[in-house]
């Protein structure tokens, strides 16, 4: 059924996605992970899709189904897994959009073994982890377009306003988990999208799908207007 429905208005643009969360072993049997629950991302990669983009989605562990078998699909676990797909699909990507909740930090050691409940105190020690889409804003070409998120909870636009520029993106979605639409798991969302012209797009909190199809409007508009 697929080419019913499918748009061209992105057709033979190659556009990377990052989504869900990432999990960072500890020892065989456990990870440091966070709540994301892929949503965002999937909508995202599926909006593209619809309009006729060649998508490449990576994902880390999630439950959400991809709703289109011509979305390609790299799964991941940690957040260097993320990096190197990434990093091997971004030199050839038009646009990318890093939605992925990425571990900050991960153990800065993997225990070979279970580690057992001998200790009163165990202390993890954790290293940070490779920013993704800051290194992918460090490689961009002025013919490339990156979008990054943001997740705040204080001095929200300032804090979102300083990723856009620190991490040379083209915009940035700020989720405020302010609003009660927004966050982990739920199935609607609300953002705010920073240009790096200082413009600001505010957007009614909406099921994540249709906040998917705003982002990707965007992007386009601003595509229309470097071309
Ligand atoms: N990101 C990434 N790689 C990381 C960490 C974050 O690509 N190792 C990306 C996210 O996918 C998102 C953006 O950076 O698009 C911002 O993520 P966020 O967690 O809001 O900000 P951080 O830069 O990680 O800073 P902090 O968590 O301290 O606010
Ligand atoms: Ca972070």
């Amino acid at each position: 059924y697929e080419k019913f429905f499918r748009g061209d208005i992105l057709k033979g643009k190659k556009v990377v996605v990052t989504a869900g969360p990432t999990y960072e072993a500890i020892d065989p049997v456990r990870f440091v992970g966070n709540h994301s629950s892929g949503k965002m991302g999937i909508a995202l990669a599926e909006a593209f899709y619809e309009r006729g983009a060649d998508v490449q989605l990576v994902c880390g562990p999630v439950n959400v189904e991809v709703a289109y078998n011509g979305i390609e699909l790299k799964r991941v676990t940690s957040a260097l897994e993320m990096y190197t797909q990434v990093e091997a699909l971004f030199p050839t990507s038009h646009v990318a959009v890093m939605a992925a909740a990425v571990a900050d930090y991960a153990p800065t050691t993997v225990a070979g073994e279970k580690i057992k409940k001998s200790h009163e105190l165990l202390t993890l020690k954790l290293t940070k982890t490779k920013d993704i889409l800051k290194s992918m804003g460090a490689l961009k070409s002025n013919k490339q377009f990156l979008v990054g998120f943001a997740l705040e909870t204080e001095n929200e636009q300032e804090n979102a306003l300083k990723k856009l520029s620190s991490k040379n993106a083209d915009l940035i979605v700020l989720n405020s988990l302010k609003d009660t639409s927004a966050g982990f798991g739920k199935d609607t969302n609300k953002v705010t999208i920073f240009d790096r012209e200082g413009q600001a797009f505010d957007f009614e909190p909406k099921s994540k799908k249709l906040v998917a199809n705003d982002i990707v409007d965007l992007i386009i508009k601003k595509l229309n207007e470097k071309a």
